[in-house]
């Protein structure tokens, strides 16, 4: 597994790391001994970092994080979490440190630990990202010792590149994917000149990209690929990363077509991003085997130039459409 310095984070970590979305069993139910074993094939495959949030099945994935860890003892690992869904999205004053200081507490008493070791604000509205008392606010937080750094999970390209200009800011969290190509035009570049992490999710466009589905695929009644196709429960950009589900199968067949001999086409999506710079890619896993895969992925080479190309003429002619302007 290749690993990446982020001098802002002041950590190395795994290029291919675990989202754990999924143990909040949010997609379906994923039985607690299932998400031990996600983390533990994760890990044992050398991924060192691990992305949960507070609001994650309400605090479950934080708990299976926290106990995971605990066991496994390895000071390599570095877990973030998120802060920030506790409240109604759409409601500005309710992001304050006071609420800070209590999702927090939260999220430290779920995951076992004093100190959390990455705190994402996550997706709040615009109003919050330009207010410069947000960033005052985090550096209280690091001042009391609840928090070692702090980042952005953030939807829109322009929200990362207002929060880039804090010069403490440590990671951006942001869709980057073959169907989610605008961060490499500013965010990307601008992140690496200062040592901002950049942490890629939904890395397989909701699974889409592992070219798996097709028109006849039927997901949980509870899973957000049901319900939130039309973004009634939360950013519609999170549920296949915004592209509407047939024109996301189509392409995706077109994707595998281009996949090399002996990788999976998840693993070329998530070369594809390793490739491009991003520092680590957090695939949500619904199983053991899935986290293995994916972890696996760490170790591919750069993708050739043609395949770049033909990965571009994809996206120019299906999916741009769909994304571009929104995110
Ligand atoms: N606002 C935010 O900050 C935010 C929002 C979304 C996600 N995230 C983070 O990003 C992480 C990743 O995003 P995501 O989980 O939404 O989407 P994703 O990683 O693009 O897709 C995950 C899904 O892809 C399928 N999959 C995974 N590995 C596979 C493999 N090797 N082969 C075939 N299929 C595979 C699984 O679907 P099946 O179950 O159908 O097999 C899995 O549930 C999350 O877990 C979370 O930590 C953060």
């Amino acid at each position: 597994m290749r690993t990446n310095d982020v001098s802002r984070l002041n950590r190395s970590v795994s290029v291919v790391g675990q989202g754990c979305w999924q143990l909040g069993a949010d997609w379906g139910d994923v039985a607690d001994d299932t998400a031990q074993e996600i983390l533990a094939a994760a890990a044992d495959a050398g991924v060192t970092f691990f992305d949960t949030a507070d609001v994650y099945g309400d605090g479950r994935s934080e708990r299976a994080v926290g106990r995971f860890v605990a066991q496994r003892g390895d000071s390599s690992i570095t877990v973030a979490t998120k802060m920030g869904r506790r409240a109604d999205p759409h409601v500005p004053s309710e992001y304050h440190l006071d609420n800070y200081r209590r999702w927090i507490d939260r999220s430290r008493e779920n995951l076992g630990v004093d100190t959390l070791d990455l705190v994402q604000l996550h997706c709040p509205p615009t109003e919050v990202f330009e207010d410069p008392q947000t960033y005052d606010d985090l550096r209280t937080l690091v001042d009391e010792g609840r928090i070692a750094r702090w980042g952005v999970s953030v939807e829109t390209c322009d929200q990362a590149l207002r929060a880039l200009e804090e010069p403490d800011l440590a990671s951006i969290q942001i869709i980057l994917n073959i169907f989610r190509r605008k961060p490499l035009d500013e965010v990307v570049p601008a992140a690496k000149e200062a040592g901002v992490g950049i942490i890629a999710r939904v890395p397989l466009a909701s699974g889409l990209l592992s070219g798996k589905y097709d028109e006849h695929t039927t997901f949980a009644d509870s899973d957000h690929r049901t319900f939130n196709r039309e973004g009634k429960a939360f950013d519609i950009g999170e549920t296949f990363a915004g592209v509407p589900y047939e024109v996301g199968v189509q392409a995706a067949r077109e994707v595998a077509q281009l996949t090399p001999e002996g990788w999976t086409t998840a693993q070329l999506a998530l070369a594809w991003i390793a490739t491009v710079g991003a520092d680590t890619i957090i695939p949500g896993a619904s199983t053991p085997q899935q986290a293995t895969a994916n972890a696996a992925a760490g170790d591919l080479p750069a993708l050739d130039d043609a395949t770049l190309e033909a990965l571009k003429g994809i996206y120019d002619s299906s999916i741009a459409q769909h994304v571009a302007h929104r995110w």
